[in-house]
């Protein structure tokens, strides 16, 4: 029964492209009807419990497509969702074409040795805007990185859609200011330990997540309170 109902989804991962294998899913690129598309296929964990695995799976698949069609609806660029199989854990994405990663592009153009301030510091505007109004809607993406995030190569500087927020699997929907403040500490400890000497940058993105949001004061507040919080938890 199981098998007769997803079956769409293997029949197109047989022509399909793995581009990254993670811990949760796999993820790869194939087409249809001549569209270049993404397939992020979230696969069976054998050390959980069947059940438990189930569930979280079909959360986590749950979870990603909500949270894009809901930010989507905000202005925030996401991919758009073609598909959804419930059963085989597969979402069906469209391609950000000729788009490489936030994480990348901050590495090559400090690898770059020129000066390009400017350049490092628009993307630190732009991720402090989008995730302003990500927050403002009560998204918390879960797992805030800089890899996480793919900028479309070739636009011209300032085009409001440049910027696309992907990998929402650990999202949820929360009006908590604390939920928003670890949100950003998560994305300031993963910021500052993958790019060296990025302090200054990372607080004028805080500075313009403070500018645009129109919710950010307590937000801020708690993020300065995390590691407290997580101390005392400990
Ligand atoms: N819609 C997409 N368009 C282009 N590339 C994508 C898209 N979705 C994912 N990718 C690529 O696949 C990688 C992994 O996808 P992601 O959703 O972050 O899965 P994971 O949970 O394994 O991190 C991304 O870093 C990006 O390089
Ligand atoms: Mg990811």
């Amino acid at each position: 029964m199981t098998q007769e109902k997803s079956l769409a989804a293997p029949h197109f991962l047989s022509n399909a492209v793995l581009i990254k294998q993670g811990a949760e899913a796999r993820v790869y690129r194939t087409e249809f009807l001549g569209k270049p598309m993404i397939v992020k296929e979230r696969f069976p964990k054998r050390y959980r419990h069947p059940a438990l695995d189930e569930k979280l799976t079909h959360r986590r698949t749950v979870q990603e497509v909500r949270s894009i069609l809901r930010c989507r609806k905000a202005g925030i660029c996401a991919p758009v969702v073609y598909f959804v199989d419930y059963i085989s854990h597969c979402i069906f994405l469209e391609e950000i074409m000729s788009s490489l990663t936030v994480r990348d592009h901050i590495a090559s153009i400090q690898q770059s040795g020129s000066c390009k301030e400017q350049e490092l510091e628009y993307i630190a505007d732009r991720v402090g805007q989008i995730l302003a109004t990500m927050h403002d809607e009560d998204v918390i993406h879960g797992d805030l990185t800089t890899s996480n995030m793919l900028l479309r190569c070739g636009l011209e500087d300032g085009d409001m859609e440049d910027m696309v927020i992907i990998d929402f699997g650990l999202s949820y929907i929360s009006a908590l200011p604390e939920d928003k403040g670890v949100d950003l500490y998560v994305l300031e400890k993963a910021f500052l330990s993958t790019h060296p000497n990025t302090e200054a940058l990372f607080e004028r993105l805080l500075k313009t997540y403070a500018a645009s949001s129109k919710k950010s004061s307590a937000v801020i507040k708690k993020l300065d309170e995390v590691p407290q919080l997580t101390l005392s938890r400990n």
